[in-house]
């Protein structure tokens, strides 16, 4: 048994900023952040109506209404979330309540940056692999405004915020989950943020600036370059199958350079890469999940096709998957 995906959701706040909005109160342009990242605008929640736990219960919803199926029959929910409105209860119990699942459904939530939405995948392909869930919600949810400096023009450009969720179902015939997750501890300080409750630390200078997101985009950019397109190769020759016969690279949308650099490291073609961040920033890992459904929703994803999952972030870590749809 493996779990094959059955409904998609999402949920896209309302409120967009354009380049032209952060040129307004940062140096920068619209020039710079097109060519540097192909970003031209990203979704930013109210943070009232719009939070990490609200925006996972519409995307669930969706997902749920796309699959036609009764909550009460949902035994897993994972979800994927760095950036929480609440440290306790998790994500996942907020969206357990406002389903309308069943106290014999497991929750529990996985904080693994970018790559957390593949991360929260293979936890649930795990259950659903040894005979512990049938029906399991994987969800990916993120308010990145949260944390953002708005004084650094070399991050705050990039994040968008969104969530997204796919239900899966245990199907005999679906390919076991096939996948590869690697760390790097060491390399963890290029990308980093602090917990705000540490009170013996609250009169230190740049405290603020500490709790927020903190990155050496150089690096990481090089990290990705390099990392995104061994471990891709490395899962094609761990599980003996040919990237030529991928359909579709659903990669973390994070800087559309660096999927353009995987495409070409790969010698596969660049459309076999959908995007989306131009219209959504970096949705960390509501990013793949949000992607997921626009497909579905533009036809573009057909059962059966073959895809290739990657995901790259704090920590650092960075994963590969191998599904058919
Ligand atoms: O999802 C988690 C993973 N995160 C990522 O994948 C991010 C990976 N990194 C990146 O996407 C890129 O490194 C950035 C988009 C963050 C930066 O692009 P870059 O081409 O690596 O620029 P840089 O950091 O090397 O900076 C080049 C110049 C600098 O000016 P000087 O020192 O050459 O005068 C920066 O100060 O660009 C300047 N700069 C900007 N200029 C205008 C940095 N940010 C901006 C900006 N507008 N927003």
């Amino acid at each position: 048994m493996t779990g094959r995906i059955i409904g998609l959701g999402s949920y896209i706040p309302k409120k967009i900023v354009t380049n032209d909005d952060f040129a307004a109160f940062l140096d920068t342009s619209d020039e710079w952040i097109t060519e540097r990242t192909g970003i031209k605008e990203r979704h930013i929640a109210d943070h009232i109506t719009e939070k990490p736990s609200t925006m996972a219960v519409e995307a669930a919803k969706k997902a749920i209404e796309d699959a036609g199926i009764d909550p009460k029959d949902i035994d897993l929910i994972v979800t994927a979330c760095t950036t929480p409105d609440l440290v306790i209860p998790s994500m996942s119990c907020v969206v357990h309540e406002a389903i309308g699942a069943s106290e014999n459904c497991g929750c529990f939530d996985v904080n693994s940056a970018c790559p957390g939405f593949v991360a929260a995948w293979n936890t649930v392909q795990s259950f659903i692999e040894t005979g512990n869930a049938k029906l399991a919600l994987c969800i990916g949810t993120e308010c990145n405004s949260n944390f953002a400096n708005y004084n650094d023009r070399g991050t705050c450009i990039l994040f968008g915020d969104g969530a997204g969720a796919a239900l899966l179902k245990a199907d005999e015939s679906a390919k076991p989950n096939q996948f590869i997750m690697r760390s790097s501890g060491a390399r963890g300080g290029c990308l980093r943020c602090e917990a705000a409750r540490q009170p013996d630390r609250w009169e230190e200078e740049d405290f603020k600036t500490a709790t927020s997101f903190y990155m050496q985009g150089r690096e990481v950019f090089k990290f990705a370059v390099s990392e995104v397109p061994q471990i891709i190769k490395d899962l094609s020759e761990k599980f003996s199958f040919d990237l030529n016969d991928i359909d579709m690279f659903i990669l973390h949308q994070a800087n559309a350079r660096i999927i353009e650099a995987t495409a070409k490291k790969l010698g596969i073609p660049r459309d076999r890469f959908p995007m989306n961040i131009m219209n959504y920033g970096n949705a960390s890992s509501a990013s793949i999940p949000m992607l997921l459904t626009s497909l579905k929703a533009e036809g573009r994803l057909k059962p059966g096709m073959k895809i290739v999952m990657a995901s790259f972030g704090a920590g650092l870590t960075w994963d590969a998957n191998y599904i058919i749809f």
